[in-house]
């Protein structure tokens, strides 16, 4: 029995208001909603003054109050990225059901409810000496999202040679990305119509065999299929990944226990304590 399955479903909901407000639920204005490939949109927010976006951290997101009125679900997105010259931060989705669906209709000035910042992220600088000189990102379709923040981070404020590996089926499905720095981005397709033919994960391979002296770190966030082959790669290679883990929530607060995964520390819940884990962490999930 999980720790909390014995609360009663009005203890749950008063406990999801309690963490709701210890989060902040906040009210932002919509600055700008565009396509930017095929089913993929860019929502840029601005959630006002009292709140503060440089408190996001790379791997962390926010839950969007569900637009879809027959749904309570939380809808989470990873943050994409923040200007801190306007304090505005963007989401990138894609779009595969209702919600998304109805997202797409939002228009600049409409106003949105979001929660948040939720999860752990990840604190490149907590560690006053890390060992890794470079950051290999290797993102899936979509899940190159949370992974432009990380970039910003890692070459703007750790001076960190950073290096985007970004795969999808097909080229029209391809962001274009507004990275710190272009320089080294490898782009694949399953089916060559763009940058090198193939899955990212088999491109990334051949980098990390002819990577000998390099102390790399590498986060992969993407299909778990993906990922798992990007993490099996490293840990033949001796190098540490990272995976950002995706699942349906409901709460997004901890709190439900509905995304809870067993890890090789016991059980976790993916909003609460992920979404960013030590792929040695999860193989089971990513299997
Ligand atoms: C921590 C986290 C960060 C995320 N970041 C992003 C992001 O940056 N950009 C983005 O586009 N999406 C992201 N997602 C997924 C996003 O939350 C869902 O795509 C969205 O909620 C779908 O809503 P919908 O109503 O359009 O689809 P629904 O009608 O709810 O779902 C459509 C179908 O997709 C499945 N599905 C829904 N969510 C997921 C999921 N998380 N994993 C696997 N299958 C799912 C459903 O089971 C259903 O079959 C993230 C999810 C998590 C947990
Ligand atoms: S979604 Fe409720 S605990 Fe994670």
């Amino acid at each position: 029995m999980g720790t909390k399955s014995y609360l009663k479903n009005q203890d749950k909901e008063e406990e999801i208001k309690m963490e709701q407000e210890k989060t902040q639920v906040c009210e932002a204005v919509v600055v700008s909603n565009k396509p930017k490939a095929k089913d993929i949109w860019e929502l840029k927010l601005d959630p006002g003054d009292d709140f503060d976006v440089t408190a996001f951290l790379p791997g962390q997101f926010v839950c969007l109050a569900p637009l879809d009125s027959s749904s309570t679900m939380a809808r989470p997105f990873s943050i994409a990225n923040i200007s801190t010259s306007n304090g505005t931060f963007f989401v990138l989705y894609k779009v595969i059901g209702k919600n998304t669906e109805l997202m797409t209709k939002l228009a600049s000035g409409d106003k949105v409810k979001f929660w948040g910042p939720l999860g752990q992220g990840f604190l490149p600088c907590s560690s006053p000496d890390p060992d890794y000189d470079e950051v290999w990102l290797v993102g899936g379709g979509i899940g190159i999202a949370p992974l432009i923040f990380f970039e910003k981070v890692m070459t703007e404020y750790q001076d960190r040679l950073v290096r985007v590996f970004y795969g999808n089926k097909t080229k029209d499905e391809i962001i274009p990305l507004d990275l710190y720095t272009q320089e080294p981005l490898t782009i694949t397709t399953d089916d060559g119509s763009a940058g090198y033919k193939g899955f990212v994960s088999d491109v990334f391979a051949s980098f990390i065999q002819a990577a000998k002296n390099e102390k790399i770190l590498v986060i992969t966030c993407g299909p778990n299929v993906m990922m798992a082959k990007v993490a099996e790669l490293c840990e033949q290679a001796g190098i540490e990944c990272q995976v950002i883990l995706e699942t349906v929530m409901a709460c997004g607060l901890g709190v439900c226990l509905g995304c809870s995964i067993k890890t090789a520390s016991g059980m976790k819940r993916i909003c609460h304590d992920g979404p960013v884990f030590p792929a040695k962490e999860v193989w089971d999930v990513l299997s």
